[in-house]
């Protein structure tokens, strides 16, 4: 390693036991303007565009993002295919020691990436704090420990690296999918083209100085910004081998049609439209907790969201009482106080787009219920919002929202739930609550779902893979099968 790591320096002077007011994020160290990470250097875009980044809770400008064009992705993956030639020849105990290297310098920076991370993206700061900022790094470990032990992920197999990666992330869970993408293609000796999407770009570009101070060897990691556009660029263009894209199904698709006939490998993870099924012999109250948490964690605007609930018809009614008193103790309003559950919608098109599906499902005739809370007057808010007696055939029980909106539905046998739960284009997850293991085996069997959570919800792990069926896309993150999608054997 030629570059001396630069001394990280705390510019956050805030303190996690007092939760900063909106104006204290002054003290967070952000530019005005971001260039284009390329090559180890911020560089201007050749488009000489730039487009605002907004704080989903108060509307404001936060800072200005480079727009990328098809000459800045030709620069970007230029630099990574050189790079390329020398971080696949690197030792692999040295390519894991530069990944540990990002994994440590995402810890001692953490309380500045959670604070940025929930003013660009409207996430609660208890979240980013201890949930995406945490789990960033932990995937940065856990791939690192893969680096120089390959040989053993795939025996008596020869792995090989695929070359340059291009990846684009979603608005969601913006660090935790760049480290879900990033990690895993530098342990097998991949260099990447990464894109953030456009309303949180500000932690990827964050990682990028981090990048520089760990003197990972320059273009081996680029970090562009940009819109569709720049997306369509990276997919389209010649000289990348892989593509790893996570968002929505309909650009999955496009993506999926750009690339056949090209020997470019793919992995999608899209859409989800979960079923968190409650049996009646199930803890009701942990069952509650698991509902809130499946639905209402980060605004709902999470891909294996529990977002259509299965109650078993004779304990319908308590489940929905409790239900709703919870939904009354849920704090809505300043992502930045630490009390809060449910923060801002990530950007305005989310806003409107789940404010439309608010109207559907009561045209559709299902019972709209809202908890009593007040939102803020300035910023993107959506109260936590049920719909009753939802039905199989509603747009609001098909469709992905994207928000803090449940519907339930009711059934009476485990045959019933299976038929209802499978029956959905999507097959990302799904949750199980109930007292018997022998129920629990026979949905995880029956389930068309990638991941199946029994008596828990959105727990995460770098160590476990996750991926969907059917339009949820193909391919899977995270575990020994995440290094799959980045190797030639
Ligand atoms: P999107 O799929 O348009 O955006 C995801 C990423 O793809 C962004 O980085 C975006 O810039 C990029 N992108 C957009 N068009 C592209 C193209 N033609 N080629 C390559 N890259 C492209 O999602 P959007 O519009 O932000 O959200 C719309 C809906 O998609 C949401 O309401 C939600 O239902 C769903 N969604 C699902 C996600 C998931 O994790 N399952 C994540 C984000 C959105
Ligand atoms: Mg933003």
């Amino acid at each position: 390693m030629t570059k001396k790591t630069k001394q990280p320096t705390l510019d956050f002077k805030t303190d996690w036991a007092y939760a900063p007011a909106l104006e204290d994020t002054k003290h967070i160290n952000l530019k005005k303007q971001y260039d284009l990470f390329i090559d180890g250097k911020f560089v201007k875009p050749n488009s000489k565009k730039h487009f605002a980044t907004y704080n989903p809770a108060t509307e404001e400008k936060i800072a200005e993002i480079a727009e990328a064009n098809e000459k800045d992705v030709d620069k970007a993956v230029k630099a990574a295919r050189k790079a390329f030639d020398k971080w696949s020849k690197i030792s692999a105990k040295e390519r894991g020691k530069y990944i540990y290297r990002i994994a440590r310098l995402i810890q001692e920076r953490a309380r500045e990436f959670a604070v940025i991370e929930t003013m660009d993206g409207g996430k609660p700061i208890r979240e980013s704090r201890d949930i995406d900022i945490p789990l960033a790094a932990n995937h940065f470990f856990y791939y690192a420990g893969w680096a120089d032990k390959l040989e053993y992920a795939f025996p008596d197999r020869t792995p090989k690296s695929l070359g340059v990666a291009g990846q684009i992330i979603p608005w969601n869970f913006p660090l935790l999918m760049a480290a879900w993408k990033i990690a895993p293609a530098l342990a097998t000796g991949n260099t990447v083209v990464l894109k953030p999407a456009e309303t949180t770009s500000l932690t990827a570009l964050k990682l990028a100085d981090l990048i520089q101070d760990s003197g990972l060897p320059d273009g081996v990691v680029n970090i562009i910004t940009g819109a569709g556009h720049t997306g369509a660029a990276i997919v389209n263009h010649p000289d990348i081998n892989k593509i790893a894209f996570t968002g929505s199904t309909d650009v999955g698709k496009m993506i999926q049609k750009a690339i056949a006939g090209t020997d470019k490998k793919l992995t999608l993870e899209l859409g989800g439209k979960a079923a968190n099924i409650i049996f009646d012999d199930a803890p009701l109250d942990q069952a509650v907790e698991g509902i809130v948490n499946g639905i209402f964690f980060n605004q709902g605007h999470v891909c294996c969201a529990g977002s259509r609930l299965f109650v078993q018809e004779n304990v319908a009614d308590i489940v929905i009482r409790k239900l709703k008193d919870r939904m009354e103790t849920l704090v809505v309003g300043n992502p930045m106080d630490k009390n809060t559950d449910i923060g801002a919608i990530n950007s305005k098109e989310q806003l409107l787009k789940i404010n439309n599906y608010l109207k559907i499902g009561k045209a559709e005739g299902a019972d709209i219920y809202q908890s009593s809370c007040g939102i803020p007057s300035k910023g993107y808010f959506c109260k936590p919002t049920l719909f009753l007696n939802a039905s199989q055939s509603h747009r609001v029980v098909q469709e992905e929202i994207f928000g803090p909106v449940l519907t339930i539905q009711t059934f009476r046998t485990i045959e019933e739930v299976i038929e209802k739960a499978n029956n959905i284009p999507y097959g990302l997850s799904a949750g199980v609550w109930t007292d018997k293991g022998s129920k629990i085996f026979n949905l995880t069997s029956k389930l068309r779902a990638g991941v199946v959570w029994a008596n828990t919800y959105n727990k995460f792990d770098p160590t476990s893979p996750f991926g969907g069926y059917k339009e949820s896309g193909f391919g899977r993150e995270g575990g020994l099968h995440g290094l799959m999608p980045y190797v030639r054997l």
